[in-house]
């Protein structure tokens, strides 16, 4: 067992460190050297890709937090509104799915109950359906119309990490791929993106060199009662994500928000040495998010918070109002939630192997849920 987990001592840490690789398998032979996008795979008339008018995602657990990040993606690249259901709550609230629409679900295991009569019922309605999955022959790709498979190799620790990267990654790839197809204004953007898409494994390995710093925090947080993440656009979903892997592996309270939302509630919550993790955008960004994003460190700060903030290199504004700083590559605003959540994972891993946790096997969860 020990040659299996790599020389680490759990999967869940060998499976972190396998998310370069995770990604660049996900990448690999599915663009061609000219930035145009090959994914003859799917086999799925492209006049029914270029007809669909919506798109919904459907997933549970961490694979619906990769849904969440895709969406903001896929509405960008492609100009088709985009929601994401957890596959539980899809079907009992008689959705609109036609023809038209195209249903994508997530699932690393292709095996989650709710996910496989999700997907079941959307069929029934006429929608066509496309599968992210990273097992192949499971059941969800085998009853959805085409696949996408996630290269990121048999995912044994209960936690999901690596399948988490690998499914962004090919959410990606579809959404570059109907972009391409509707021939939009987008075309121009896909092969940068494509381009800087293919970086992102050697900058995930630039994350995982410098774990130490993330583990020693980890460790020193093993008593703390509760954790809150910030984010805000694709940092949203990640806060939620790095809050989810908090609770199944150190078994603490965590919780996500957007953080424009702080001000509507949350920020009662903040009281002398209350932990606060804030993913912030990058300056570079549009729309000024991260002017807003680091006013809402300043807020919580002035409250007694401890803020350990994950922000981009070079960003040296976070500063002054953060007790930790962490730093992850250059990278364009889509993209940076396949770095951002890498630190968060190993923040959780450190917490709860701290605390004598088994994170492999986190008490209460199946790694795959085949009941509804
Ligand atoms: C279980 C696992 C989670 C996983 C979720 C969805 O709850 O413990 O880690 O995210 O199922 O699984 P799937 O295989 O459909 O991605």
């Amino acid at each position: 067992e020990s040659a299996e987990k790599g020389g680490f001592p759990s999967f869940m840490e060998k499976e972190i460190h396998d998310q370069p690789d995770a990604v660049l398998q996900t990448l690999l032979g599915r663009s061609d050297i000219n930035g145009k996008l090959t994914l003859d795979e799917l086999r799925i008339d492209p006049q029914l890709l270029k007809n669909v008018d919506k798109i919904i995602v459907l997933a549970c657990g961490t694979s619906a937090y990769a849904g969440q990040v895709a969406k903001y993606a896929i509405e960008h690249w492609c100009r088709i509104a985009t929601e994401v259901e957890l596959s539980h709550e899809f079907r009992y609230r008689d959705p609109i799915v036609d023809e038209n629409t195209l249903i994508v679900s997530i699932s690393q295991s292709g095996e989650t109950m709710d996910t496989l009569m999700a997907v079941r019922y959307a069929k029934e309605q006429g929608a066509k359906t496309v599968s992210i999955c990273n097992t192949n022959g499971s059941t969800i790709p085998r009853e959805s119309d085409a696949v996408l498979y996630t290269h990121a190799g048999p995912e044994i620790a209960v936690a999901s990490t690596k399948a988490f990267l690998a499914q962004i990654t090919a959410a990606y790839l579809l959404g570059l791929y109907l972009a391409q197809l509707r021939g939009n204004k987008f075309q121009g953007e896909i092969k940068d993106i494509l381009a800087d898409l293919n970086k992102i494994p050697a900058k995930i390995q630039r994350i995982l060199d410098n774990e130490a710093q993330i583990k020693e925090l980890g460790v020193s947080m093993a008593d703390a009662k509760s954790v809150l993440f910030l984010g805000r656009h694709v940092g949203f979903p990640v806060a939620m994500e790095g809050a989810l892997k908090l609770k199944e592996l150190a078994y603490i309270h965590a919780e996500g928000f957007a953080a424009g939302e702080l001000k509507h509630g949350p920020i009662a919550l903040i009281e002398e040495g209350q932990p606060v993790f804030v993913v912030v955008p990058s300056p570079r960004g549009r729309d000024s998010l991260h002017a807003k994003v680091v006013s809402n460190i300043q807020e919580v700060r002035a409250r007694g918070a401890k803020t350990i903030v994950i922000a981009e290199e070079g960003d040296e504004a976070v500063k002054a109002y953060a007790e930790h700083v962490f730093y992850i590559p250059e990278t364009p605003v889509l993209l940076a939630p396949l770095l951002s959540t890498v630190p968060l994972q190993i923040f959780a891993l450190a917490l709860a192997s701290a605390k004598g946790y088994d994170v492999d096997q986190p008490r209460n969860l199946a790694k795959s849920v085949t009941v509804e």
